[in-house]
Protein backbone atom coordinates (compact mmCIF):
# COMPACT_ATOMS: atom_id res chain seq x y z
CA UNK A 1 0.00 0.00 0.00
CA UNK A 2 1.33 3.51 -1.03
CA UNK A 3 1.56 5.87 1.69
CA UNK A 4 0.59 8.64 -0.24
CA UNK A 5 -3.13 8.58 -1.29
CA UNK A 6 -3.03 11.17 -4.50
CA UNK A 7 -0.06 8.34 -5.74
CA UNK A 8 -2.01 5.37 -4.76
CA UNK A 9 -4.90 6.08 -6.61
CA UNK A 10 -2.95 7.28 -9.85
CA UNK A 11 -1.86 4.05 -9.81
CA UNK A 12 -5.15 2.34 -9.81
CA UNK A 13 -6.03 4.57 -12.42
CA UNK A 14 -3.21 3.58 -14.56
CA UNK A 15 -3.81 0.12 -13.91
CA UNK A 16 -7.88 0.86 -14.59
CA UNK A 17 -6.28 2.39 -17.58
CA UNK A 18 -4.24 -0.20 -19.12
CA UNK A 19 -6.71 -2.77 -18.37
CA UNK A 20 -9.39 -0.71 -20.57
CA UNK A 21 -7.10 -0.50 -23.50
CA UNK A 22 -5.76 -3.69 -23.37
CA UNK A 23 -8.78 -6.00 -21.74
CA UNK A 24 -5.84 -7.58 -19.62
CA UNK A 25 -7.00 -9.99 -17.06
CA UNK A 26 -8.11 -7.52 -13.84
CA UNK A 27 -5.84 -7.47 -10.86
CA UNK A 28 -6.74 -7.60 -7.41
CA UNK A 29 -5.54 -4.68 -5.08
CA UNK A 30 -5.93 -4.94 -1.04
CA UNK A 31 -7.49 -1.54 0.26
CA UNK A 32 -8.48 -0.43 3.63
CA UNK A 33 -12.03 0.01 3.71
CA UNK A 34 -12.29 3.12 3.27
CA UNK A 35 -10.03 3.45 1.18
CA UNK A 36 -12.17 1.50 -1.08
CA UNK A 37 -15.08 3.30 -0.51
CA UNK A 38 -12.54 6.21 -1.43
CA UNK A 39 -11.68 4.85 -4.78
CA UNK A 40 -15.13 4.04 -5.92
CA UNK A 41 -16.66 7.39 -5.06
CA UNK A 42 -13.76 9.31 -6.88
CA UNK A 43 -14.04 7.05 -9.93
CA UNK A 44 -18.10 7.17 -9.81
CA UNK A 45 -17.53 10.54 -9.74
CA UNK A 46 -15.46 10.89 -12.73
CA UNK A 47 -18.15 9.01 -14.21
CA UNK A 48 -17.41 5.52 -14.70
CA UNK A 49 -20.15 3.26 -14.33
CA UNK A 50 -19.68 0.55 -11.52
CA UNK A 51 -18.84 -1.76 -14.08
CA UNK A 52 -16.36 0.08 -15.39
CA UNK A 53 -14.81 0.51 -11.60
CA UNK A 54 -14.41 -3.57 -10.91
CA UNK A 55 -15.39 -5.71 -8.44
CA UNK A 56 -15.21 -4.95 -4.70
CA UNK A 57 -14.89 -8.26 -2.48
CA UNK A 58 -13.63 -9.38 0.64
CA UNK A 59 -10.51 -11.72 0.52
CA UNK A 60 -10.74 -14.55 3.28
CA UNK A 61 -9.06 -12.38 6.05
CA UNK A 62 -12.31 -9.90 5.75
CA UNK A 63 -10.07 -7.23 3.83
CA UNK A 64 -11.84 -5.57 1.10
CA UNK A 65 -9.84 -5.88 -1.99
CA UNK A 66 -10.59 -4.09 -5.49
CA UNK A 67 -10.52 -6.16 -8.53
CA UNK A 68 -10.39 -3.64 -11.75
CA UNK A 69 -12.33 -4.42 -14.97
CA UNK A 70 -12.28 -4.07 -18.54
CA UNK A 71 -14.47 -1.21 -20.11
CA UNK A 72 -16.58 -3.71 -22.08
CA UNK A 73 -16.78 -5.85 -18.67
CA UNK A 74 -20.44 -5.99 -17.62
CA UNK A 75 -19.97 -7.54 -14.61
CA UNK A 76 -22.29 -6.62 -11.87
CA UNK A 77 -20.54 -5.61 -8.54
CA UNK A 78 -21.34 -8.58 -6.07
CA UNK A 79 -19.55 -8.03 -2.83
CA UNK A 80 -20.55 -8.97 1.12
CA UNK A 81 -20.44 -5.76 3.20
CA UNK A 82 -19.23 -3.23 0.81
CA UNK A 83 -21.36 -2.24 -2.01
CA UNK A 84 -21.94 0.02 -4.60
CA UNK A 85 -25.60 -0.17 -6.38
CA UNK A 86 -27.05 2.67 -8.45
CA UNK A 87 -27.21 0.39 -11.97
CA UNK A 88 -30.45 -0.05 -13.75
CA UNK A 89 -28.56 -3.35 -13.88
CA UNK A 90 -28.20 -4.13 -10.34
CA UNK A 91 -32.24 -3.57 -9.82
CA UNK A 92 -33.21 -6.34 -11.97
CA UNK A 93 -30.22 -8.24 -10.08
CA UNK A 94 -31.97 -7.71 -6.62
CA UNK A 95 -35.45 -8.94 -7.92
CA UNK A 96 -36.23 -12.27 -6.34
CA UNK A 97 -39.62 -14.37 -6.22
CA UNK A 98 -40.70 -12.55 -3.27
CA UNK A 99 -40.02 -9.14 -4.67
CA UNK A 100 -43.31 -7.43 -5.42
CA UNK A 101 -42.77 -4.02 -6.29
CA UNK A 102 -40.09 -1.55 -7.36
CA UNK A 103 -39.93 2.17 -5.24
CA UNK A 104 -38.15 4.65 -6.93
CA UNK A 105 -37.41 7.87 -4.96
CA UNK A 106 -37.03 11.14 -7.19
CA UNK A 107 -34.80 13.15 -5.19
CA UNK A 108 -35.04 17.16 -4.62
CA UNK A 109 -36.68 17.30 -8.32
CA UNK A 110 -34.94 14.88 -10.31
CA UNK A 111 -36.33 12.11 -11.79
CA UNK A 112 -34.87 8.55 -12.11
CA UNK A 113 -34.44 7.63 -15.61
CA UNK A 114 -37.68 6.23 -15.68
CA UNK A 115 -37.39 3.91 -19.44
CA UNK A 116 -34.96 1.31 -18.28
CA UNK A 117 -36.85 0.93 -15.21
CA UNK A 118 -40.43 0.52 -16.39
CA UNK A 119 -39.33 -2.24 -18.49
CA UNK A 120 -37.76 -3.86 -15.65
CA UNK A 121 -40.85 -3.90 -13.93
CA UNK A 122 -43.12 -4.81 -16.95
CA UNK A 123 -40.49 -7.97 -17.84
CA UNK A 124 -40.78 -8.96 -14.08
CA UNK A 125 -44.56 -8.61 -13.90
CA UNK A 126 -43.59 -6.62 -10.44
CA UNK A 127 -46.02 -3.16 -9.25
CA UNK A 128 -43.81 0.12 -10.01
CA UNK A 129 -44.49 2.81 -7.70
CA UNK A 130 -42.72 6.10 -7.79
CA UNK A 131 -42.14 8.32 -4.69
CA UNK A 132 -42.92 12.28 -6.45
CA UNK A 133 -43.04 13.55 -3.19
CA UNK A 134 -39.84 16.19 -4.18
CA UNK A 135 -40.86 15.99 -7.76
CA UNK A 136 -44.28 16.93 -9.29
CA UNK A 137 -44.11 18.44 -12.30
CA UNK A 138 -41.12 17.69 -13.23
CA UNK A 139 -41.07 15.77 -16.76
CA UNK A 140 -39.29 12.98 -18.02
CA UNK A 141 -39.19 12.85 -22.23
CA UNK A 142 -42.15 14.94 -22.02
CA UNK A 143 -44.30 13.00 -19.31
CA UNK A 144 -45.02 13.37 -15.93
CA UNK A 145 -43.39 12.10 -12.65
CA UNK A 146 -45.81 9.98 -10.72
CA UNK A 147 -47.55 8.85 -14.21
CA UNK A 148 -45.17 5.98 -15.29
CA UNK A 149 -45.73 3.75 -12.01
CA UNK A 150 -48.73 1.72 -11.04
CA UNK A 151 -48.63 4.18 -8.30
CA UNK A 152 -47.20 7.66 -8.00
CA UNK A 153 -47.27 9.09 -4.65
CA UNK A 154 -47.38 13.17 -3.73
CA UNK A 155 -46.89 14.83 -0.18
CA UNK A 156 -48.00 18.04 0.18
CA UNK A 157 -46.00 18.27 3.41
CA UNK A 158 -45.93 21.99 4.23
CA UNK A 159 -42.04 22.46 2.67
CA UNK A 160 -43.39 20.66 -0.65
CA UNK A 161 -43.42 22.62 -4.20
CA UNK A 162 -47.11 22.79 -3.37
CA UNK A 163 -48.64 22.19 -0.12
CA UNK A 164 -51.89 21.81 1.99
CA UNK A 165 -49.83 22.09 5.58
CA UNK A 166 -50.08 18.23 5.56
CA UNK A 167 -51.35 15.83 3.36
CA UNK A 168 -50.74 14.07 -0.11
CA UNK A 169 -52.18 11.95 -3.24
CA UNK A 170 -51.56 8.78 -4.78
CA UNK A 171 -52.44 8.96 -8.52
CA UNK A 172 -53.08 5.44 -10.70
CA UNK A 173 -54.57 4.72 -13.85
CA UNK A 174 -55.38 1.05 -12.36
CA UNK A 175 -59.37 0.64 -11.45
CA UNK A 176 -58.66 -2.09 -8.79
CA UNK A 177 -55.78 -0.47 -7.07
CA UNK A 178 -58.13 2.68 -7.42
CA UNK A 179 -61.16 1.50 -5.73
CA UNK A 180 -58.57 -0.61 -3.00
CA UNK A 181 -56.65 2.73 -2.29
CA UNK A 182 -60.02 4.49 -1.59
CA UNK A 183 -61.18 1.63 0.55
CA UNK A 184 -58.04 1.99 2.77
CA UNK A 185 -57.98 5.41 3.00
CA UNK A 186 -61.74 5.48 4.54
CA UNK A 187 -61.60 2.68 7.55
CA UNK A 188 -61.85 -0.10 4.99
CA UNK A 189 -65.59 0.43 4.62
CA UNK A 190 -67.09 -2.36 2.77
CA UNK A 191 -69.53 -1.70 -0.52
CA UNK A 192 -72.41 -3.09 1.80
CA UNK A 193 -72.82 0.48 3.20
CA UNK A 194 -72.10 3.03 5.95
CA UNK A 195 -70.30 1.96 9.12
CA UNK A 196 -69.15 -2.38 7.62
CA UNK A 197 -65.78 -2.89 7.79
CA UNK A 198 -64.29 -5.67 5.94
CA UNK A 199 -60.55 -4.95 5.85
CA UNK A 200 -58.53 -3.15 8.34
CA UNK A 201 -58.20 0.84 6.89
CA UNK A 202 -57.13 4.17 8.35
CA UNK A 203 -58.06 7.63 7.79
CA UNK A 204 -56.12 9.16 5.30
CA UNK A 205 -58.66 11.58 4.06
CA UNK A 206 -57.43 15.37 2.77
CA UNK A 207 -59.73 17.44 4.56
CA UNK A 208 -62.11 19.98 2.70
CA UNK A 209 -59.94 22.94 3.86
CA UNK A 210 -57.02 21.60 2.97
CA UNK A 211 -58.38 20.82 -0.48
CA UNK A 212 -58.99 24.14 -0.98
CA UNK A 213 -55.81 25.22 -0.06
CA UNK A 214 -54.41 22.59 -2.66
CA UNK A 215 -56.95 24.52 -5.27
CA UNK A 216 -55.62 27.86 -4.53
CA UNK A 217 -52.26 26.58 -4.63
CA UNK A 218 -52.92 25.22 -8.42
CA UNK A 219 -54.31 28.47 -9.36
CA UNK A 220 -50.68 29.91 -8.54
CA UNK A 221 -48.95 26.90 -9.63
CA UNK A 222 -47.09 28.86 -13.15
CA UNK A 223 -46.15 31.33 -10.74
CA UNK A 224 -44.81 28.58 -8.14
CA UNK A 225 -42.88 27.00 -10.98
CA UNK A 226 -41.31 29.71 -12.30
CA UNK A 227 -39.67 30.66 -8.96
CA UNK A 228 -38.56 27.34 -8.33
CA UNK A 229 -37.06 27.57 -11.95
CA UNK A 230 -35.51 31.19 -10.82
CA UNK A 231 -34.07 30.16 -7.48
CA UNK A 232 -32.63 26.69 -9.33
CA UNK A 233 -31.05 29.02 -12.20
CA UNK A 234 -29.82 31.99 -9.49
CA UNK A 235 -27.87 29.11 -7.44
CA UNK A 236 -26.62 27.46 -10.21
CA UNK A 237 -25.29 31.32 -11.68
CA UNK A 238 -23.22 31.44 -8.38
CA UNK A 239 -22.13 27.96 -7.12
CA UNK A 240 -21.41 26.42 -10.07
CA UNK A 241 -17.70 26.04 -11.58
CA UNK A 242 -16.95 26.18 -7.92
CA UNK A 243 -14.00 23.18 -7.08
CA UNK A 244 -15.38 21.85 -3.98
CA UNK A 245 -18.92 22.76 -4.85
CA UNK A 246 -21.02 20.05 -6.90
CA UNK A 247 -24.95 19.91 -8.17
CA UNK A 248 -26.98 17.05 -8.57
CA UNK A 249 -26.52 15.19 -12.04
CA UNK A 250 -29.56 15.60 -13.72
CA UNK A 251 -31.31 12.97 -15.63
CA UNK A 252 -30.69 12.63 -19.40
CA UNK A 253 -33.94 13.74 -21.15
CA UNK A 254 -36.07 15.05 -17.62
CA UNK A 255 -36.92 18.50 -17.37
CA UNK A 256 -37.24 18.66 -13.53
CA UNK A 257 -38.39 21.27 -11.40
CA UNK A 258 -36.13 21.36 -8.83
CA UNK A 259 -37.73 21.12 -4.94
CA UNK A 260 -34.78 22.02 -2.92
CA UNK A 261 -31.43 22.55 -4.06
CA UNK A 262 -28.65 20.37 -2.40
CA UNK A 263 -25.06 20.64 -3.29
CA UNK A 264 -22.20 18.31 -2.33
CA UNK A 265 -19.29 19.42 -1.25
CA UNK A 266 -15.86 19.01 -0.80
CA UNK A 267 -15.29 19.19 3.03
CA UNK A 268 -11.37 19.49 2.17
CA UNK A 269 -12.39 22.20 0.40
CA UNK A 270 -13.87 24.28 3.34
CA UNK A 271 -12.66 25.35 6.88
CA UNK A 272 -15.39 23.75 8.66
CA UNK A 273 -17.23 20.37 8.33
CA UNK A 274 -20.58 20.09 6.44
CA UNK A 275 -22.14 20.02 9.89
CA UNK A 276 -20.45 22.98 11.44
CA UNK A 277 -21.26 24.60 8.39
CA UNK A 278 -25.00 23.93 8.97
CA UNK A 279 -24.71 25.30 12.49
CA UNK A 280 -22.43 28.44 11.07
CA UNK A 281 -24.90 29.72 8.27
CA UNK A 282 -27.76 29.50 10.45
CA UNK A 283 -26.50 31.83 13.12
CA UNK A 284 -26.13 33.66 9.81
CA UNK A 285 -29.95 33.10 9.83
CA UNK A 286 -29.96 30.61 6.73
CA UNK A 287 -31.43 27.15 7.59
CA UNK A 288 -30.14 24.42 5.22
CA UNK A 289 -30.25 20.70 5.93
CA UNK A 290 -28.10 17.86 5.79
CA UNK A 291 -28.73 15.34 3.63
CA UNK A 292 -30.67 12.29 3.99
CA UNK A 293 -29.08 8.95 5.36
CA UNK A 294 -28.87 6.39 3.20
CA UNK A 295 -31.25 3.08 4.78
CA UNK A 296 -28.00 1.14 5.41
CA UNK A 297 -27.03 3.53 8.64
CA UNK A 298 -30.30 3.06 10.01
CA UNK A 299 -30.13 -0.42 11.84
CA UNK A 300 -34.08 -1.00 11.08
CA UNK A 301 -33.28 -1.25 7.52
CA UNK A 302 -30.78 -4.15 7.77
CA UNK A 303 -29.28 -3.29 4.13
CA UNK A 304 -26.34 -3.33 2.41
CA UNK A 305 -24.02 -0.89 2.89
CA UNK A 306 -23.67 1.54 -0.30
CA UNK A 307 -20.79 3.57 -0.31
CA UNK A 308 -21.54 5.75 -3.19
CA UNK A 309 -25.43 6.94 -0.91
CA UNK A 310 -22.65 7.29 2.29
CA UNK A 311 -20.85 9.38 0.61
CA UNK A 312 -23.62 11.59 -1.16
CA UNK A 313 -25.46 11.56 2.26
CA UNK A 314 -22.21 13.17 4.43
CA UNK A 315 -21.50 15.87 2.45
CA UNK A 316 -25.15 17.29 0.77
CA UNK A 317 -26.11 20.12 2.58
CA UNK A 318 -29.97 21.58 1.02
CA UNK A 319 -30.05 25.14 0.66
CA UNK A 320 -32.88 27.68 1.32
CA UNK A 321 -35.66 26.92 -1.97
CA UNK A 322 -39.01 28.07 -1.02
CA UNK A 323 -40.66 29.84 -3.77
CA UNK A 324 -40.50 33.25 -2.19
CA UNK A 325 -37.05 33.61 -1.67
CA UNK A 326 -35.64 36.66 -3.18
CA UNK A 327 -32.36 37.01 -5.68
CA UNK A 328 -30.74 38.31 -3.26
CA UNK A 329 -31.32 36.22 -0.53
CA UNK A 330 -30.00 33.85 -2.45
CA UNK A 331 -27.07 35.97 -3.42
CA UNK A 332 -26.53 36.27 0.72
CA UNK A 333 -26.88 32.52 0.77
CA UNK A 334 -23.97 31.81 -1.66
CA UNK A 335 -21.72 34.34 -0.38
CA UNK A 336 -22.42 32.98 2.93
CA UNK A 337 -21.57 29.44 1.63
CA UNK A 338 -18.13 30.53 -0.50
CA UNK A 339 -17.33 32.04 2.93
CA UNK A 340 -16.05 29.13 4.35
CA UNK A 341 -13.94 28.19 1.26
CA UNK A 342 -10.73 27.54 2.44
C1 LIG B 1 -38.97 11.51 -0.91
C2 LIG B 1 -40.00 11.69 0.16
N1 LIG B 1 -40.91 10.73 0.34
C3 LIG B 1 -41.86 10.83 1.27
C4 LIG B 1 -41.94 11.95 2.07
C5 LIG B 1 -43.00 11.97 3.10
O1 LIG B 1 -44.07 12.74 2.70
P1 LIG B 1 -45.24 13.01 3.76
O2 LIG B 1 -44.60 13.71 4.93
O3 LIG B 1 -46.22 13.86 3.05
O4 LIG B 1 -45.79 11.67 4.13
C6 LIG B 1 -41.00 12.98 1.92
C7 LIG B 1 -40.98 14.21 2.72
O5 LIG B 1 -41.72 14.58 3.53
C8 LIG B 1 -40.01 12.86 0.94
O6 LIG B 1 -39.11 13.81 0.75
Amino acid sequence: MLKNKTEEFEKIEEKLGESQETEKKPSWIKMKPKEVEELVVKLAREGNSPAKIGLILRDKHGIPKVKLLGRKVEKILKSTNVKYITEKVEIEKKITNKTKAILVVHNYGNICDMEPIVKIAKKNNIYLIEDVAEAPFTKYKGKSAGTFGDLGCFSFQATKTITTGEGGAVITDNPELEKKMRKIRSHGLSARGRYWHDEIGYNFRLTNVQAAIGVAQLEKLDIILQNKKRIYDLYKKNLSGIDGIAFQKITHGSEPIIWAVAVKINQEKFRVSRDEMIDKLLEKNIETRPGFYPFHAMPLYNTDVLPMADEISKNIISLPSFAALKDEEIEYICSSLKSFMK
